[in-house]
């Protein structure tokens, strides 16, 4: 499973990047919007961070075809390789990533509430579909078993597009689709930062330091 930040907060993105195995960042544009900047410049110093090989997704805005993909180029002009362009999956969106398909431009059908939409976005040739997982469990369904049931379409229909899960609020929605072999999921820092958050481990990592320590005055083997 690959790993993303959905977030554009550069402290945010540089501390994840040192810590966890991260292979790149998600963006849209409200993401983009509470960095309170030039959204151009947003992304440059994202992609300055991460690097030229880790792939970024940010999202055309414009909502008419022509609009979506004047967008897609500046995106892919401004960030160069690895770059994806997200497009949300409706009637236009599809006409779209059918066009961008055809430049060989990536494309993310996103804004994924129902599988249908999720088949429409892959057959239209986008590389990924986001479906946003809580957000659809805000809405009284299921998401994760929503996200499991595009992965299988995805599959049985040989499908070349990736499942990028998205709008996750814990770690348990997370690992259940790890277990069930979704390719990509993107979380905000919040949600990473649960991931390991737990008092018996930091109990247990302190209490092997204190061992120590008692035994030999250090808290470290190389200071013996
Ligand atoms: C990803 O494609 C979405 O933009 C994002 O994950 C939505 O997350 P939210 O529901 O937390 O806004």
């Amino acid at each position: 499973m690959k790993l993303f930040i959905d977030d554009a907060n550069i402290e945010a993105i540089r501390e994840l990047i040192e810590y966890y195995p991260i292979d790149g960042v998600t963006t849209n544009p409200s993401i983009l919007a509470k960095a309170g900047k030039d959204p151009r410049e947003t992304l440059k110093e994202i992609r300055e961070v991460i690097g030229d090989d880790m792939i970024i997704f940010a999202q055309a805005v414009d909502l008419s075809f022509e609009g979506m993909i004047r967008d897609a180029h500046m995106i892919v002009n401004l960030l160069g390789a690895n770059t994806v362009v997200k497009i949300p999956s409706t009637p236009i969106g599809f006409k779209a990533m059918m066009a961008l398909q055809k430049e060989g431009i990536p494309t993310c059908g996103t804004v994924v509430y129902t599988p249908m939409q999720a088949l429409l976005a892959a057959k239209a040739g986008a590389s990924y579909v986001a479906p946003y997982v809580n957000r659809i469990d805000n809405m009284g369904y299921d998401g994760v078993g929503i996200v499991k049931q595009i992965q299988d379409i995805l599959l049985n229909n040989n499908m070349a597009c990736e499942v990028l899960a998205a709008s996750f609020k814990n770690s348990q929605q997370v690992l259940e689709l790890a277990a069930y072999g979704i390719e990509n999921v993107t979380c905000g820092p919040d949600v990473f930062r649960g991931f390991v958050k737990n008092a018996a481990i930091d109990g247990a990592v302190q209490d092997f330091v204190d061992d120590f320590e008692k035994l030999t005055g250090k808290t470290s083997m190389s200071s013996l």
